[in-house]
C-alpha cells in the first residue's frame, strides 16, 4: 500500500501514448451518440473495448476514431486525456497524433487540429504535452509522405517528433525512408514502432533505414544478443509498454516480459501505457506491475523518470525542469 501511494505520487514522464488510443470508452460513446454514429460493436457488455488479437485491435481503434471529426472534438479529447494523465502525476507527456485522422493529410486542416489540441492542453498545465506526428504503416508510404509534410509545416516547440505505428507486418520500413528524411530535415526527432510483432530484424531496419533515436516497443530485440549489445552501446531508447504487450499477447504476463532483462543488459528503457483504456492500464498500474513482477522499487522508478526526461523530444529547459 505504501509503495502504491508512493508510486501514484511520483512525477512521471511518458513518451509512448496514442491520443485516440487514450480515449475513454464513455467519451467515444458520448461523441458517437452526438453524431448519430453506432459504435456499439467495438465494446463488450461491460462497456470496455473488445478485440481478440492485434489486427482486431487496430480495427477497433479505427472504429473508435470515427466520431472524432473536428478540431473541437480533438480539443475535448485532449482535455479528457490530460486530466487522466494529471491524475497519475504524469508531468510530461508525448502523444502520437496522426494527420490521417486529423484532416486526412491536408496541411491546412491539420494545422487547425494542432492549434485546437494546443489550446486545450494549455487548460491542463499540470501535464506538459508534446505531439509526435505519426504515420500509420498499413495506410502506406504515400499517406506517410503526406503525414511528414504536415509534420514539417507544424514543427516547432509543440510538435517535436515524427513516428510510425500500425501494422508492423504491412510493407517494409524502407518504404518510409523519404517521409522520415523529410521529418528529420524539418528538425523533428524520430521514433518508430518496431520489435513488437516483428522480431529483432525489424528493430535493426528502423535504425538502419529510418535512423530513429527511439524505438516504440523494441522489446523483441531481446531475441538477438548482438542487437541488445548494440542498442546498449548506441543508447537507443526503447519506449516499452509492458501492459500493452501483455494485453495484446506479445508476452503472457508481466513476469514473462523482457524489460527487466533488457535493462540489466544496459539497454535504455522507459515505460509508457501506449493506449491506456484499451489495455486497462495507467502509468501507476505500469509501475505497480513492475514492482510486483521484478521487485522494482522507488529508486528504479526514479531512474526510469530521469531516463525518460533525457530521451524526451523537447527543448533543454523543459528537459532540465523534469529532473
Ligand atoms: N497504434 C496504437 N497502438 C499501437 C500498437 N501497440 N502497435 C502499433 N500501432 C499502434
Ligand atoms: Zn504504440
Amino acid at each position: 500500500e505504501e509503495l502504491a501511494d508512493a508510486i501514484r505520487r511520483m512525477p512521471k514522464v511518458e513518451l509512448h501514448h496514442h491520443i485516440e488510443g487514450a480515449a475513454p470508452p464513455a467519451f467515444v460513446r458520448g461523441l458517437a451518440s452526438e453524431k448519430g454514429l453506432d459504435v456499439s460493436d467495438i465494446f463488450d457488455p461491460s462497456g470496455a473495448y473488445e478485440y481478440a488479437d492485434f489486427l482486431q485491435f487496430l480495427n477497433v481503434y479505427e472504429q473508435a476514431v470515427r466520431p472524432l471529426q473536428t478540431p473541437r472534438d480533438y480539443a475535448r479529447l485532449t482535455r479528457a486525456v490530460l486530466e487522466e494523465a494529471a491524475a497519475h502525476n504524469v508531468v510530461y507527456l508525448e502523444t502520437f497524433v496522426s494527420p490521417d485522422f486529423c484532416g486526412g493529410g491536408d496541411v491546412g486542416a491539420w494545422k487547425e487540429y494542432v492549434h485546437a489540441i494546443r489550446e486545450a492542453a494549455a487548460e491542463v498545465p499540470e501535464t506538459d504535452l508534446r505531439i509526435v506526428v505519426t504515420a500509420v504503416r498499413h495506410f502506406g508510404a504515400d499517406k506517410a509522405r503526406a503525414a511528414a509534410r504536415c509534420a514539417q509545416e507544424a514543427a516547432g516547440d509543440f510538435v517535436t517528433g515524427f513516428g510510425i505505428g500500425g501494422d508492423e507486418n504491412a510493407g517494409h520500413l524502407s518504404d518510409f525512408t523519404y517521409a522520415f528524411d523529410a521529418a528529420r530535415e524539418a528538425g523533428l526527432r524520430l521514433t518508430a514502432h518496431a520489435g513488437e510483432w516483428g522480431g529483432p530484424r525489424s528493430v535493426r531496419d528502423a535504425i538502419e533505414h529510418l535512423k530513429v533515436e527511439r524505438i516504440g516497443h523494441g522489446v523483441r530485440a531481446v531475441e538477438d544478443p548482438k542487437l541488445v549489445e548494440y542498442l546498449a552501446a548506441a543508447g537507443i531508447v526503447l519506449e516499452v509498454c509492458p501492459q500493452s504487450n501483455v494485453a495484446l499477447g506479445v508476452y503472457p504476463s508481466t513476469r514473462a516480459h523482457p524489460i527487466d532483462k533488457l535493462r540489466d543488459a544496459g539497454v535504455t528503457v522507459t515505460v509508457s501505457t501506449d493506449d491506456p483504456p484499451f489495455f486497462h492500464t495507467t502509468m501507476t498500474k505500469e509501475f505497480e506491475e513492475l514492482a510486483t513482477a521484478f521487485h522494482w522499487g522507488v529508486d528504479d522508478f526514479r531512474r526510469l523518470g530521469l531516463t525518460a526526461a533525457d530521451a524526451a523530444f523537447c527543448d533543454p529547459d523543459t528537459r532540465a525542469a523534469l529532473k
